[in-house]
């Protein structure tokens, strides 16, 4: 389904002409899955969300875009917000931010407190609860208006400016989130969190309680495929994020699950609780997925399935 170069290169470049037949037999394919995981259930926003729907939205660096099933619809972003508010963080203070955060994985459930106290507050990486309420602080002790000013940088990441933070997952995500205060007082108590726990929280809850389309969010993580460039938003340094973004994408993008994603999609990632998965193909392209029904480490089922189907059946891997 690739362009063969008959010379053996691993280096494939996407077929566009083939590209929406392949989209639609992944679509057809993954929906005989459905059924196989459970939405998130913790706040009644995600409960709610009809569990058997699926859109998918891929974006050249060259600007164009291929769409399946509900590309369109927006939906919580939960922790692929983590990915934004680290491009941010790195925008504001540089490596500096790897003085209180880690860039290993973790091997635990994104939301444990296990290693934290162990290893001196220092969070062993950015994805992880911990590692993103430290990048949120970063933001929040340096911002007048923090959750504003994540999601107007989300917003015009994406060139829509509709995509906003939904009160009332924000709401849901304040009521339940008590893994999330322990995390945060334990930072706090040990000298890793700079604004007061309440500010950093308010503006963590909200930011994964933004709403995007798989279509937004496949434009918003553009500069991470296209050496930092962006067509919507040029006032960010995105020069030399992509490689180190991405690679903290592959090695810590979905917990701990990430080793067995690296090995059947084998592209760097984030994922997040209302079952969308963002993806980058360096060089070529980005890619967000969405179906809501998770797997017991908290990754979409279906997403993670048809992120396998586009890299074997186009060979883009990057391995
Ligand atoms: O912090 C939390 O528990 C959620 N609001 C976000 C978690 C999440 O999306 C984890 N990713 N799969």
């Amino acid at each position: 389904m690739a362009n063969n170069t008959g010379d053996n290169s691993i280096n494939q470049i996407l077929d566009l002409d083939a590209l929406p037949m392949i989209l639609q037999q992944i679509h057809q394919e993954v929906i005989n899955e459905y059924g196989q995981g459970n939405v998130a259930d913790y706040i009644p926003g995600l409960a709610q969300v009809d569990p058997q729907q699926f859109g998918m939205a891929l974006r050249t660096v060259d600007e164009q875009e291929f769409t399946v099933g509900a590309a369109d619809t927006a939906f919580s972003i939960q922790s692929i917000s983590k990915l934004f508010t680290l491009m941010l963080a790195l925008d504001i203070v540089g490596e500096e931010l790897w003085q209180r955060v880690g860039r290993e994985p973790s091997g635990m459930r994104f939301n444990s407190l296990v290693l934290l106290d162990s290893e001196g507050g220092i969070p062993r990486n950015p994805f992880i609860n911990d590692g993103a309420i430290v990048v949120t602080d970063v933001i929040a002790a340096r911002s007048a208006a923090p959750a504003r000013r994540i999601e107007e940088f989300i917003a015009s990441l994406s060139g829509n400016d509709s995509n906003r933070i939904d009160q009332q997952i924000a709401a849901g995500e304040q009521a339940t989130g008590f893994r999330n205060v322990a995390i945060a007082n334990l930072l706090k108590g040990m000298g890793n969190l700079e604004a007061e726990v309440e500010q950093t929280l308010d503006c963590y809850f909200k930011q994964c309680a933004i709403t995007m389309s798989c279509r937004d969010l496949a434009r918003a993580i553009e500069c991470l495929a296209n050496r930092g460039k962006s067509h919507f938003k040029s006032s960010f340094h995105a020069e030399k994020m992509d490689k180190r973004i991405n690679s903290l994408m592959l090695t810590c993008g979905l917990y701990d699950a990430v080793g067995n994603f690296a090995y059947n999609v084998g592209l760097p990632a984030k994922s997040g609780v209302g079952g969308g998965i963002v993806a980058v193909c360096p060089g070529q392209y980005t890619v967000a997925v969405w179906a809501p029904e998770l797997d017991r480490y908290g990754n979409s089922v279906l997403g993670q399935l048809a992120l396998e189907k586009l890299t074997s059946y186009t060979h883009t891997s990057i391995f």
